[in-house]
């Protein structure tokens, strides 16, 4: 896996052969590199003409490599680029499908580019906290000009090649070619052999208002990137383009991309990148596992969740049958699907045909004989093991041989409910975030008994949704819900020590997080955490817990629906107004308490709740219901607004390093109104600790 060598009459083409899009991985470079020597020294070759195989020119850096030492070893990307710039007879980029990062910036050195229409053109580096590292900031503006280039560093989006060939005075390529591609390469190279070669260094980059525009598009920027520091970084490598003569304003590209890799940013980035991927691998399932087919897929209830889970799959092309019990509520529940995407044809964001023909893939029943062809059925009928029990059944009689039989419950054991069926390995969890056609984050929970192919395809259907997939085992609450549930109970601590709801709010906010426990709650309904905590205190009477946010549910303050939660909240509006009432009802039980409330800081109200988040997920690893740390990223980070620039819990808690996390949490067991079984470090989490090592 490499780069091909071969000769076209008196050309010679190296192409960049390392699937599935060419990625400049060490054994790739090196084998283009003995290509250039190798064109260059043989009498007979006149030029060379540089392309990819297959779906691309390059992806750019081999992502298989990143952080390895063979990512940086020569001959690296830098050397590359000044072997063909530098080259003596001309060599041409012939550039398809996708060329972007190193893809490009190699590109950028060859003499001369033609490109394919259709080609995704990009730089996007900035996605991983990242300016581009071989010239792309210097070259780019150079042949598309300042604006356009900045642009499309500083977004890392990509851009079709036709689009950027039809601005004016472009220099990124010399013609867009839509016949034979590397014929006219070749052709090109055999023309240029002889004749002085054009460099991209060359050029100047003129703008008639350099200054002023730098300030625009910092001020801009700055707004745009709150907590990365990557995109005006960008900023300053293009500012060098202008400004600095080429060779200083490669050094200073350099000195910024190196300056990057370090900083917790550009780690997190790059960990929620390779944690995305990694989600989908699950150790004990190979990748070529086989998969059933899922081609129409059935939702039992059309309430808030089925609804919501019928659209992804109508979005996606797959039809989807809703059954219900009653008629009224299925009538209410496809008349709520057609106004969600009403509303996105309002906003522009979905063309009305489109609206139509996902609508024509929806169909509904009040009867069980109509969905017993479907390939797959999700559950999302009360949360009541009876109710499940009574469909679950039913499913097993209906459904035919090999159907999936899935639940949406967000708290049943999954087991419980696949021993209602003689089919306990088609059954699965399917845990849809709210509201499920927009939160990113699909739990899959695997039972005991869960078949290997049924999970392998329910990975593989998420995908096809585009949610972020995460395997989790059977447990209470399983990943989310059950870290979330610790953290809650350490916001009702911060209450009964001293805080309103709005400082631990504003304090975690602040920190990163999209929402705070007590605006989550309003916003989630304080009512289910209620129920919840009956269930589980019942079980569990020797945990303590703060029994504010029980006082508060029997005031009926159950949250913005009840236009009263932690928060008041005006008619039709949801801004959070900080309540007299509850501040009161906290300062009396915190007397019936004894507790003299004192004034606590945020550092201590954003590590006591993270930490609390970071020591179940812990437990959570290592009793294998998560199967690796970045998978309990992923789920805080798609499904519960936790910051991307911390890169989700475990990223963050070993960035701060195991060792000070334990540390910290020991001086909160030994405050007398927290509680001490609380903060006992969980044993993984002790271990990790003491040996020095970290969770990623
Ligand atoms: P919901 O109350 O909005 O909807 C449930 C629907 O199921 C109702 O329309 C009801 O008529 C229908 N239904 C009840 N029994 C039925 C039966 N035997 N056959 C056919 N239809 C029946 O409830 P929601 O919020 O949609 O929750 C559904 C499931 O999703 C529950 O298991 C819940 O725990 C879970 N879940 C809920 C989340 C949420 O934020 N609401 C988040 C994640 C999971």
């Amino acid at each position: 896996m490499g780069a091909k060598y071969e000769l076209r009459g008196n050309v010679a083409v190296i192409t960049l052969d390392n699937p599935p899009v060419n990625g400049l991985g060490y054994d790739t470079r090196r084998e283009f590199a003995a290509g250039i020597d190798r064109a260059m020294a043989d009498a007979a070759v006149v030029g060379a003409v540089v392309t990819g195989a297959g779906k691309a020119f390059s992806g750019g850096a081999d992502i298989k490599e990143f952080g390895s030492v063979k990512a940086g070893a020569e001959p690296n990307l830098l050397s590359l680029i000044k072997m063909v710039e530098d080259a003596p007879k001309p060599v041409v980029a012939a550039i398809h499908s996708v060329c972007m990062g190193g893809g490009l910036e190699l590109a950028l050195g060859c003499h001369y580019r033609l490109a394919a229409p259709g080609t995704s053109v990009a730089l996007p580096e900035v996605k991983l906290g990242l300016v581009p590292g071989a010239g792309g900031t210097q070259r780019l503006p150079r042949v598309l000009g300042l604006e356009t280039a900045l642009n499309m560093i500083v977004s890392g989006e990509p851009v079709k090649a036709e689009m950027l060939a039809a601005l004016p005075g472009q220099k990124l390529f010399d013609a867009l070619e839509t016949g034979d591609l590397l014929a006219a390469a070749c052709k090109l190279a055999a023309e240029k052999a002889g004749q002085p070669l054009p460099r991209v260094r060359d050029l100047k980059v003129t703008h008639p208002n350099a200054d002023g525009y730098f300030g625009f598009a910092r001020n801009t920027v700055r707004a745009m990137s709150k907590n990365f520091p990557a995109p005006l970084k960008c900023i300053d490598a293009v500012e060098a383009s202008v400004k600095r003569r080429f060779d200083d304003g490669l050094a200073y590209e350099r000195e910024i991309f190196l300056a990057l890799m370090l900083t917790p940013e550009c780690k997190a980035l790059r960990h929620a990148f390779f944690g995305e991927r990694a989600a989908s691998k699950i150790p004990d399932v190979p990748e070529d596992t086989p998969q059933r087919k899922i081609e129409k897929v059935a939702v039992i209830g059309a309430g808030t969740m089925g609804g919501g889970i019928s659209m992804n799959f109508l979005n996606a092309g797959i039809p989807v049958v809703l059954l219900e019990m009653k008629q009224e509520a299925l009538d209410r529940g496809v008349a709520t699907i057609r106004k969600n995407y009403e509303a996105q044809v309002k906003k522009g964001k979905l063309k009305q045909d489109k609206l139509d023909a996902r609508m024509a893939l929806l169909s509904t029943t009040l009867n069980y004989a109509d969905i017993a062809q479907a390939d797959m059925v999700i559950e999302a009928v009360f949360e009541e093991m009876g109710v499940k029990e009574k469909v679950f059944k039913t499913l097993d009689e209906v459904m035919k041989p090999g159907a999936i039989l899935a639940s949406n419950t967000s708290t049943l054991d999954v087991n419980k409910i696949a021993a209602f069926t003689k089919r306990p390995q088609d059954v699965i969890g399917t845990h849809f975030f709210s509201p499920a056609n927009v939160m990113k984050l699909l739990e899959v929970v695997r039972g005991e008994k869960t078949a290997k192919d049924v999970l392998a395809t329910v990975m593989a259907l998420g995908k096809k949704i585009r949610k972020t997939a995460v395997v989790s085992g059977v447990c209470d609450g399983f990943i989310g819900n059950r870290m979330i549930e610790q953290y809650s109970r350490q916001a009702g601590f911060l209450l009964e020590e001293g805080c309103t709801p709005e400082q631990v709010d504003k304090a975690i906010e602040k920190w990163g997080m999209a929402m705070g426990p007590f605006r989550m709650g309003d916003l989630a309904g304080n009512d289910i955490g209620w129920a919840i905590r009956k269930r589980r205190y019942q079980e569990k009477p020797a945990m303590r817990y703060s029994k504010t946010a029980d006082l508060l549910c029997e005031l009926g303050r159950y949250g913005q629906k009840t236009q009263m939660g932690w928060y008041d909240y005006q008619a039709g509006k949801r801004d959070a107004i900080p309540s007299k009432a509850v501040v009161e009802m906290i300062e009396k039980h915190r007397a019936e308490l004894g507790i003299k409330p004192r004034k606590i800081g945020d550092e201590e109200i954003v590590h006591r709740l993270v930490y609390a988040l970071v020591n179940e997920a812990a437990k959570i690893l290592e009793e294998g219901i998560a199967s690796k740390a970045s998978d309990i990223d992923m789920v805080y980070l798609t499904g519960y607004g936790f910051p991307l620039f911390r890169g989700g819990p475990m990223c963050y808690a070993d960035q701060q390093g195991l060792f000070n996390v334990v540390h910290r949490m020991k001086q909160f067991a030994a405050n007398p109104h927290d509680d001490a079984s609380f903060w006992q470090p969980a044993p993984l989490l002790a271990k990790l600790a003491a040996e020095g090592k970290s969770f990623t």
